[in-house]
């Protein structure tokens, strides 16, 4: 039987073919309007939020869920749940912009290029991809190179991606990341560039799959990845290392962090600091005299945005912790009347329950992990001397708002800081030190070998205090600890 094909126009983008009955999403992926599928095209992150501005397919469960019946009326609908069954034409209602890409971080400074060799350090992210081109010496960024993670197009979160490599995407997967490492690093060698080596730092699932290794022992419990251990392979005949990692959810990323953070507390002549990376992960590691724990704790995609991921999650705690001022939202998350059923307004776009949830869930995860972390390690609250707060969203993170929502503790506002992208400048730290031994003619060591070592990995699921603590973390409102 023959598929019969419509015309779908999208305002000032053009008009597509697609078969009746095949969903939206696809012909925006195909004609890379749009590059990621937030919940794998579940209808459940609200990222690919089109109008149909006429002979709109009938909205389903999903989008009742999401848009409010005025919105339904107006032809709001999902775009991975929309299957329209005759021409029709569509205006994009999602964010098209990039997701802000950190590069700034502590190391990163103007300074003459000292070595006749360069390095090339990466942050191998799951949204996106950093690789600067720098001086192993000074520090000095001579080019920087950012994109989009190109695997985004099968999914926004690990989980989908490990789900479509176990599908028999593997390849393709590894293929990817490899192309978009590839490309700058042929570019600054036909510059006249000579390349030493290139160390990169990517969570557990990313280097596995830049790898190709088998990922189906992240996929469940007892989560066991192939290796932990650096890992290394070639780039352009220039040998590539990955940072290593400490466990499934602890990857070489928050390697990189620790040893930022080591420096750091070297220079500030602090003893005991926390590291928080805040993402679909929140990683957290309590650095201490007598080593360190780390944890990861789920957050969900909260901190990824809210609104129909229309505004950044950062800019979400601002806008709770204002709602809870104003006396809009209560500390459990209720919107008051007349916003309770219909969202609460916020500039151009609409706050729902939902987002709210997310965020209360989010933020309880991290807090609760946080508890854990000094209990276990015996350390008081009052000890922790610094916050370093991780990535691109602790850099924009204000502060004050996280504290008035109860993500950090309120008795930590004055000490935490945002030390920028620290899988980028952990990278750099690593690549230096392993120039430094070679000269030197020491045996090859391992720079983040004494970080592995005095690393304990706690997993919150097995954590009897946890649900507990969860439960009492999801209030809203000034929290100290
Ligand atoms: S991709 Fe459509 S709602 Fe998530």
């Amino acid at each position: 039987m023959e598929c019969e094909e419509i015309k779908l126009q999208i305002k000032n983008e053009g008009t597509f073919s697609l078969e009746k009955g095949e969903n939206v999403l696809s012909v925006l992926i195909a004609g890379k309007i749009f590059d990621e599928r937030g919940c794998g095209g579940h209808g459940t992150c609200g990222k690919c939020t089109v109008r149909f501005l006429g002979n709109a397919p009938l909205p389903k469960p999903g989008d009742r869920r999401r848009f409010t019946p005025e919105q339904l009326r107006d032809g709001w609908r999902l775009a991975c749940l929309a299957r329209p069954q005759q021409d029709c034409c569509i205006e994009i209602l999602f964010e098209k912009k990039s997701p802000f890409i950190l590069t700034q971080s502590v190391l990163t400074k103007a300074g003459q290029k000292n070595d006749t060799e360069s390095i090339v350090i990466g942050d191998l992210g799951t949204t996106t991809i950093v690789l600067q081109l720098a001086d192993p010496e000074s520090g000095t960024v001579l080019d920087t190179f950012c994109a989009l993670n190109p695997q985004r197009a099968y999914g926004a979160d690990v989980i989908s991606r490990i789900g479509c490599a176990m599908e028999g995407r593997a390849e393709e997967l590894s293929r990817m990341v490899r192309e978009c490492v590839e490309r700058p690093v042929k570019q600054w060698i036909a510059q006249g560039h000579a390349i030493k080596m290139i160390i990169i730092a990517g969570n557990t699932v990313m280097s596995h799959l830049y790898e190709g290794y088998d990922v189906s022992g992240l996929a469940k419990a007892p989560f066991t990845p192939v290796t932990t251990g650096p890992l290394n392979t070639s780039v352009c005949n220039t040998e590539v290392t990955f940072l290593p990692g400490i466990s499934a959810f602890v990857g070489g990323d928050i390697t990189a962090g620790m040893l930022v953070c080591r420096e750091e507390m070297e220079k500030e002549r602090v003893t005991t600091a926390l590291l928080i990376d805040l993402g679909t992960n929140g990683e957290i590691a309590l650095m201490g005299k007598d080593g360190i724990l780390c944890t990861a704790a789920a957050a969900g995609p909260a901190f990824e945005g809210g609104f129909a991921a229309q505004i950044p999650g950062s800019d979400v705690i601002s806008v709770v912790a204002e709602l809870l001022e104003k006396g809009w939202l209560d500390e459990t998350g209720l919107l008051a009347e007349p916003y309770f059923e219909s969202g609460a307004p916020c500039g151009e776009f609409t706050i729902y329950r939902e987002d709210i949830r997310k965020l209360q869930m989010a933020k309880a995860a991290i807090f609760a992990g946080i508890r854990i972390l000094l209990e276990e390690s015996g350390t008081k609250a009052d000890e922790v001397e610094r916050v370093y707060l991780a990535g691109g969203f602790g850099y924009k993170l204000n502060v004050e708002a996280a504290c008035k929502i109860g993500l950090i503790p309120d008795n930590w506002a004055e000490r935490t800081i945002a030390v920028g992208n620290t899988a980028l400048a952990g990278a750099y730290l690593y690549g230096k030190e392993l120039i430094r031994s070679e000269r030197e003619g020491q045996e090859k060591s391992e720079p983040a070998g004494e970080i592995i070592r005095n690393t304990k990995s706690i997993n919150l699921a097995e954590s009897e205090a946890f649900d507990a603590y969860y439960l009492q973390a999801m209030e809203l409102g000034k929290k100290g600890i």
